[in-house]
């Protein structure tokens, strides 16, 4: 087969301890009027405060919109843009977890666009660029800062829904692992577990035949060379750093493997995609209203199980870079390691009824995107098996 691989990133990419000092000069190349977008714990935080007097001493004129809601409900972000309109601004900076960066994408695109959310749904829908964009995680995860997705809670309907455009790109990401150092243990492990599902998923992605204009039709196309070598590098720094950051977050080396890790799996789905375990997820996240990263995680070594047949010599490249004993190994070492730091086991412990496991799997079956993107086919019948086995923590049926 021909070597084919799509890249899509930022136009600038910081990464490092300290970085964000340069936010000032980098905002004033962009802008003159900077639209800031948190969330509320995080806008009284001292190194929030700084990254404004930077944008102030760089001449720039600067609003603080600190109203981000976890999982960006969109009439958050229609007000939030509304709100905006009267301050003109022509540069939006989203400071925060993946639900502060999210929102930031969609208010530069409603900023810029017009329109609502909803006229967005979907891939390649966004009609054209948007205003300059500038992403400043403080959670190690979600990627969020180099992906084209922005991810909403949608209350008509019953899952989540995403916007995902390669405009939706920040402009200049700037990656600062110190802004990690008050991530609290839960949220750390959370964050990264969503991170190395992000990795494993899109290096188990399906590959699709690499027709010329593939990457114009599709927003995610599948695995391919480029989004291999960022997953893998990816899986081997979050193996390496992801418990240490849990059990002490102050380890400086582990919070920089982790935050280059997250942010290189975000490289690599953002145009590979995940697949069964991410689509599993939106139902199981409507029902028991635990965080992303929870979801997935749990659902991931369930889904591997199913996959393992077809993905032998990607397990094999996982176990290389995981530094384990061939790929036998893979499976048994994540689920240990999401042990440790406190992913729950089953879809059960994450409170979900058993009742409900016909309508997860009928839901999750309807993402055709994510299942289509999975490297085994799943039948609707297959897929609940494989929901009630996550259920029940019986991997063994699945083999
Ligand atoms: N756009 C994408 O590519 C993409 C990918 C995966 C997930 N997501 C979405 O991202 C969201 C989850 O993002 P998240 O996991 O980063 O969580 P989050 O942004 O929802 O934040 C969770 C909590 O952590 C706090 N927090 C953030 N940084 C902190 C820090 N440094 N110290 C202490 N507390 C901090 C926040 O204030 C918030 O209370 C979900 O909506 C999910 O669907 C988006």
């Amino acid at each position: 087969m021909n070597l084919f691989g799509t890249l899509r990133a930022p136009r600038e990419l910081l990464f490092g301890a300290g970085q964000r000092h340069a936010l000032g000069g980098i905002a004033a190349r962009l802008g003159q009027r900077a639209l800031i977008i948190t969330d509320n714990r995080l806008a009284g935080e001292p190194d929030f405060l700084a990254l404004v007097r930077q944008l102030e001493k760089a001449d720039l004129a600067v609003r603080v919109d600190s109203s981000t809601l976890p999982d960006v409900p969109v009439e958050s972000a229609i007000a939030s843009a509304e709100d905006a309109k009267s301050f003109e601004p022509d540069l939006v900076i989203g400071i925060g977890g993946g639900s502060c960066l999210d929102m930031a994408k969609c208010v530069a695109l409603l900023l810029t666009h017009g329109g609502r959310p909803q006229d967005y749904y979907g891939e390649h829908i966004v009609p054209g660029a948007v205003m300059p964009l500038v992403a400043i995680p403080t959670t190690a995860g979600t990627g969020s800062e180099v992906t084209p997705v922005a991810v909403l809670s949608d209350s008509e309907r019953s899952l989540k829904v995403g916007i995902s455009s390669p405009h939706l790109i920040p402009t200049v990401s700037i990656c600062d692992p110190e802004l990690t150092l008050s991530c609290p243990s839960g949220l750390t492990a959370i964050a990264g577990a969503d991170a190395l599902t992000h990795a494993i998923e899109a290096f188990t992605a399906v590959r699709r035949e690499p027709v010329a204009g593939i990457a114009q039709q599709r927003v995610f196309v599948g695995k391919n060379e480029l989004s291999d070598h960022f997953a893998l590098s990816a899986i081997a720094l979050l193996w390496q750093g992801l418990e240490a950051a849990c059990k002490n977050g102050s380890d400086r080396v582990a919070r920089e493997k982790v935050m280059l890790g997250a942010t290189l799996a975000g490289l690599a789905f953002g145009v590979a995609g995940t697949a069964a375990a991410h689509a599993i997820q939106y139902p199981v996240g409507a029902l028991t209203h635990t965080a992303h990263g929870l979801g997935v995680a749990c659902l991931m070594p369930y889904v591997l199980t199913w996959n393992a047949p077809l993905i032998n010599d990607e397990l094999m490249k996982i176990a290389q870079a995981a530094g384990l004993n061939g790929p036998d190994a893979v499976i048994p070492a994540l689920v240990s390691l999401f042990e440790r730091i406190g992913i729950p086991a089953t879809l059960r412990d994450l409170g979900l009824e058993e009742e409900k496991i016909d309508w997860v799997a009928e839901q999750s079956s309807g993402i055709a995107r994510l299942i289509q993107n999975n490297p085994r086919p799943l039948t609707p019948h297959e897929m609940r098996n494989l929901v009630a086995a996550a259920h029940r923590g019986d991997r063994s049926s699945l083999n």
